[in-house]
């Protein structure tokens, strides 16, 4: 996790594996506004399973992004989700803060599945008891971390901050719901291909966990049952006129809808056999896979509790030049708003911090939002996750 401290004029830069989202937002005195949005759509399979497949096609949806949002700055906050990249609670006797990095360095072999040379590690201090530190570690491979910043460095920007999604959309959380401080709330971002589940209490994570599934699972379901071409059925998905009508479509709909659930009721399970015995008030959903039509009624109904969509711009002025496309994308843009709200060295500045991450290919000392808002883990090494690599888990705690 890594820093290049340039500029504090930085944009959310959102690699989604369905297109590339650039976010500026402005902060003046307390007071958020959009200046610039610029949106470019990936072909599938160009990011698949989290790995950039097809390099060149990525770099140009994001000069298109760019441009389309119109921004001339190269500084951007990017993150990272699912495959390699792992967030823990560990906890380390107490000792002097600047021996915490060292120590930590030596007890993330025992947590960390690949050599501990392989990944970038971060870490932040959660809380003492007992002359015992709790420290959430976040480490990712280096490999995943260089394959993204590599494509925004051939579009010709600076990878300033290496963030992750599901941080990132706890940060907009928190900027656009600063009253649901108390309740015990679930993010979850559907996208294209991934879901992040992030469980937020206070302004901070307690849990958080990606998980293989997102809006492509609807379209293969369509397109398997009705014998049309993915595009096709991409197209009936969002309702336009592709000579599909809407009911043939629904059956598969529904079977995703149930399997989506079972996905959310396992990560829920997974939670709850954690040490946190907290009760979730209330899920919250983004990305764009968050506005197919009746799936927070049908999560809501099979949970019992309030399902909303996020509002990533509830607090946040839109220029009235973006009101239409801000209107249209919704949720999808939360996390590219999480990333657009971060700012170098932030973390340290909101948390006291001690830490002393590694640096990004040599780079500046590293940061993330990423162990700001985490206060306890639930990832365990037995984790079955597809994302554990049969070790651990990903993209959370
Ligand atoms: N109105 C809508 N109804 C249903 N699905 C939608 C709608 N709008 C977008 N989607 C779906 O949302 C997905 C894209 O969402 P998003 O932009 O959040 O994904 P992404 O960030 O590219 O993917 P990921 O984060 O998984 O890599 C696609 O599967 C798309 O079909
Ligand atoms: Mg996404």
């Amino acid at each position: 996790m890594a820093f290049f401290r340039k500029t504090s004029e930085i944009f959310g830069l959102d690699i989604g594996s369905s297109g590339v989202k650039a976010v500026h937002v402005k902060e003046s005195g307390g007071a958020y506004t959009l200046t610039s949005l610029g949106v470019a759509p990936l072909p599938p399979d160009v990011i698949a399973d989290g790995s950039i497949k097809d390099p060149r096609t990525v770099v140009e949806a994001i000069r298109s992004a760019v441009s389309r949002a119109g921004l001339k700055g190269s500084s951007c906050a990017i993150a990272v989700c699912g495959r390699e990249l792992i967030i823990k609670k560990v906890q380390i006797p107490e000792v002097p803060a600047r021996e915490v990095g060292d120590v930590v360095q030596l007890e993330a072999e025992h947590h960390v599945p690949f050599a501990i040379d392989e990944v970038f590690l971060d870490y932040q201090s959660i809380g003492l008891h007992n002359g015992v530190l709790d420290l959430i570690l976040v480490a990712v491979k280096k490999s995943k971390v260089l394959e993204y910043a590599a494509v925004v460095e051939d579009a010709g920007l600076s990878p300033t901050i290496v963030d992750v999604d599901s941080f990132a959309l706890g940060n907009q959380f928190e900027l656009n719901n600063p009253e649901d401080r108390g309740e015990t709330v679930a993010l979850i971002d559907i996208g294209a291909s991934i879901m992040k589940t992030n469980v937020v209490r206070g302004g901070s994570t307690i849990f958080a966990r990606d998980i293989p599934f997102g809006g492509n699972n609807y379209t293969q379901a369509i397109a398997q049952q009705l014998k049309i071409p993915f595009e096709q059925a991409e197209a009936a998905k969002l309702g336009r006129d592709v000579g599909v009508r809407w009911e043939t479509v629904v059956p598969a709909l529904e079977a995703v809808s149930r399997e989506l659930s079972l996905e959310v009721q396992r990560t829920f399970d997974y939670f709850a056999s954690t040490a946190e015995s907290e009760r979730i008030g209330k899920i919250v959903l983004a990305g764009g896979c968050a506005q197919l039509p009746g799936l927070s009624d049908y999560l809501s109904s099979n949970w019992g509790i309030p399902v909303e969509l996020t509002k990533p711009f509830q607090r946040i002025e839109v220029d009235p030049a973006y009101l239409d496309e801000v209107h249209a994308a919704g949720p999808a843009l939360a996390v590219a708003v999480g990333l657009a709200l971060r700012r170098p060295g932030d973390k340290q500045k909101r948390s006291g911090s001690t830490s002393r991450p590694n640096g990004l290919a040599g780079g500046a000392p590293g940061s993330s939002s990423a162990c700001r808002r985490s206060t306890s883990a639930g990832c365990s090494a037995s984790s079955t996750s597809p994302y554990c690599s049969g070790s651990e888990g990903t993209g959370g705690c």
